[in-house]
């Protein structure tokens, strides 16, 4: 065997390696959420529009709903930003498809963190623009609303 090359059972140890470095401080949720995100889009001509943006990473983020009978029937969002930003985007999408408004308008960004499993601390605030974004569609909707412009 050449000096320095590979053994069996190496892998494992650069792999292992790599999780007691931090990627174990993440678990399947996240990535998941990441690799294969839910509701990515956004809504032709919607009820509500919601952007949040993050200035000190440049991070943002757009929520378009459409609502039926006060319920959110359909969101999808739109992403630009980190892997954390984005897996949160997701599963905030799928904790508010479905709701209430009034139940869509009380999902936390702690609420958002915990159905990806935590994020480390240097990612934590990744999961406010999630609540922002929707809070913001909702709102955008309340108005359009209050304006005649939608239906009940
Ligand atoms: Fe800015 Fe994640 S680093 S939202």
């Amino acid at each position: 065997m050449t000096p320095g090359a590979p053994r069996p059972g190496d892998r494992q140890k650069v792999f292992g390696r790599r999780r007691r470095k931090g990627l174990d401080l993440v678990d399947g949720r996240f990535f998941d959420h990441f690799m294969d995100p839910r509701n990515v889009g956004r809504i032709e001509d919607p009820d509500g529009t919601g952007v949040a943006g993050d200035p000190s990473c440049g991070d943002w983020l757009l929520v378009t709903i459409r609502v039926a009978r006060g319920s959110i029937d359909d969101i999808r969002f739109l992403c630009r930003g980190c892997s954390s930003a984005i897996a949160t985007s997701s599963a905030m999408t799928e904790l508010a498809g479905g709701k209430s408004l009034e139940e869509a308008l009380a999902i936390t960004a702690f609420d958002i963190e915990a159905a990806v499993g935590g994020l480390t601390k240097e990612k934590k605030h990744c999961s406010l623009l999630g609540e922002e974004a929707l809070k913001n569609a909702i709102a955008d909707y309340l108005a359009r609303r209050e304006k005649g412009r939608l239906s009940p």
